[in-house]
């Protein structure tokens, strides 16, 4: 497995062509697809259904599928994205009741499962779930919108989710959401994250190799 994964966020993505604008940034040099499903009720906007993953899956896209869940409640969407072909589906503790529970729903339909924390979503909240999960998700802006600037208080977050990660002794990937870009992934990489979401600052760009490139220069140190 790479040491760094890039996941471009398809929310920035040309929507009037979706699948050949994901294919293009894969040839390009991502690793994973970035999917993010709002509701318009967990968070103030709305994007895109299960059936966005399946038209891709059925266009052709045969890279792994990151569903980040802006959405409560969840259940019936993890089931949607699970048959539509997601590989790892993240959920934010605050948009279920039962979260084991919805984690395990993830995992019993064979996906990875992530949880997503929120810039002022607690740690502790890793406590009892830790065990059952393969990807941290850290936000670094308010979830809801592309294009927003990254948060600077998250560095310390992600150093401390980190220390987390290794305590568990548990293989478990520590990806940022919001706000990176070839400017500060370094840093953001050095204090522990090893998958970075970006889409506005590859998407808006006319040349998604250049600014993958870069992003890869730039984590090689
Ligand atoms: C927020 C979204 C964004 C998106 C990344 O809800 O999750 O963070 O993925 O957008 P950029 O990279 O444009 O900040
Ligand atoms: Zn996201």
């Amino acid at each position: 497995m790479k040491k760094y994964i890039i996941a471009p966020s398809i929310l920035s993505a040309n929507f009037a062509r979706l699948g050949e604008d994901t294919q293009k940034v894969l040839d390009a040099g991502a690793d994973v697809i970035h999917f993010d499903v709002m509701d318009n009720h967990f968070v103030p906007n709305l994007t895109m259904g299960a059936m966005f993953c399946k038209a891709l899956r059925e266009y052709g896209i045969t890279a792994p599928i990151d569903v980040h869940l802006m959405v409560s409640p969840v259940e019936e969407l993890i089931t949607a994205f699970a048959k539509a072909g997601a590989t790892n589906i993240s959920i934010h503790p605050e948009a279920t009741v039962h979260l084991d529970r919805s984690l395990q729903l993830i995992k019993d339909h064979g996906c990875t499962a992530g949880i997503v924390l929120n810039p002022a979503t607690p740690l502790n909240c890793l406590d009892y779930i830790i065990e059952k999960i393969d990807i941290i998700l850290l936000m670094s802006v308010n979830p809801g919108f592309g294009g927003q600037s990254f948060i600077p208080s998250t560095i310390k977050k992600i150093q401390q989710v980190k220390q987390r990660i290794i305590e568990s002794g548990r293989d478990i990937r520590l990806e940022v959401d919001g706000g990176v870009k070839v400017e500060n992934i370094a840093e953001i990489a050095k204090a522990g994250a090893d998958m970075f979401v970006a889409g506005s600052a590859i998407f808006n760009q006319p040349n998604y190799k250049a600014v993958i490139d870069a992003m890869r220069k730039e984590l090689a140190g």
